[in-house]
């Protein structure tokens, strides 16, 4: 097994109850950390590495055992540092970027407790380290049918993409551009490409940004834009209401702007941290709570867990995996 896991609290922040109750895009509960957790967390801290094998099964038992009851489920993986998201679907997974290489959590573990077989369609979102780090062992472990990014990564020279795409040719899987309008069919669920709309100078602009579409239920994820691509897709005139929001680039401040959150108006927003980079900033939390959504964030809560029936008025389910 792989060094794994970590040991943070589980709490979440920027909660606004009147507005969840009154929501009209469905029925959500937040489930806390059940006391057994809790026991252990508190364990994890007393005797750090004594625990931390312990620890890790709960926490991916207890995801295991969610995700047999809901048909959609979004996974805002915890993997140490950085962007990392898995749908899972009936009709096979989604992965959408990959971490940072060597840190501390790896996808590939979640990917086993689901039972993964291979990916449906891997993307990236775009190149940078914090997004690719470890999608040649993905790819090399699980396989993937289609895997897309954005056509400024045609240009990157970074050894990790040259592996990736040297592990791409190896498993014979093109790699495709991703273009506006795209989509792709998978368990029910639509996911369509709302960006790049050109191609910009500054790697993270030219995230994949892609929609989600499940029944009733939506999700935007935005890799790393700035709100000069935000403003662009405003003016692009797609759809981008939906209930459940990754937050543009770890929450920086340079994202996540006022007229971008309000066309978006998310219930959930959820902020992959990226520590290193000193993000999520607090400008943007600010927005983000101004605009009544509730804010997970994987560094308090470890993986945060979305799960979907997609039915109107249906449930939807957070669930924070410390
Ligand atoms: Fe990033």
């Amino acid at each position: 097994m792989r060094p794994k896991d970590n040991d943070t609290l589980a709490q979440s922040s920027g909660v606004n109850e009147e507005a969840r109750k009154t929501s009209s895009k469905g029925r959500i509960r937040t489930i806390a950390a059940t006391s057994a957790f809790a026991v252990v967390a508190v364990l994890s801290i007393l005797f750090k590495n004594q625990v931390r094998d312990l620890f890790t099964a709960a926490k991916l038992e207890s995801i295991y055992s969610a995700s047999d009851r809901y048909p959609l489920a979004v996974y805002f993986y915890d993997s140490g540092s950085a962007g990392c998201t898995l749908i899972h679907t009936s009709g096979g997974d989604v992965l959408i970027d990959s971490g940072r290489e060597k840190a501390q959590n790896n996808v590939c573990d979640l990917l086993s407790f689901l039972g993964a077989n291979t990916l449906e369609l891997a993307v990236l979102t775009h190149p940078d380290s914090d997004h690719i780090g470890n999608f040649s062992e993905v790819i090399e472990e699980y396989g993937a049918d289609r895997f897309l990014t954005c056509a400024y990564s045609e240009s990157c020279k970074s050894p990790l993409y040259g592996e990736l795409s040297e592990t791409l040719r190896l498993y014979d899987i093109p790699i495709e551009y991703a273009s506006p309008g795209d989509s792709f069919s998978i368990g029910g669920a639509k996911l369509e490409v709302i960006s790049p709309l050109k191609t910009y100078k500054a790697s993270n602009d030219n995230s994949v940004v892609i929609r989600l579409d499940y029944g009733e239920f939506s999700a935007l994820f935005t890799g790393d834009i700035s709100k000069k691509v935000e403003k662009d897709i405003l003016e692009s005139g797609r759809n981008i209401d939906c209930d459940l929001l990754l937050a543009a680039h770890h929450g920086s401040g340079g994202s996540s702007s006022e007229e971008f959150l309000e066309a978006v108006s998310p219930e959930y927003t959820v902020i992959e941290v990226e520590e290193s980079l000193y993000l999520p900033h607090g400008d943007a939390i600010d927005r983000l709570a101004a605009c009544s959504c509730e804010i997970y964030r994987t560094d308090v809560s470890g993986t945060v867990a979305v799960f979907s029936d997609g039915t109107s008025g249906g449930t939807v389910v957070m669930e924070e995996f410390e």
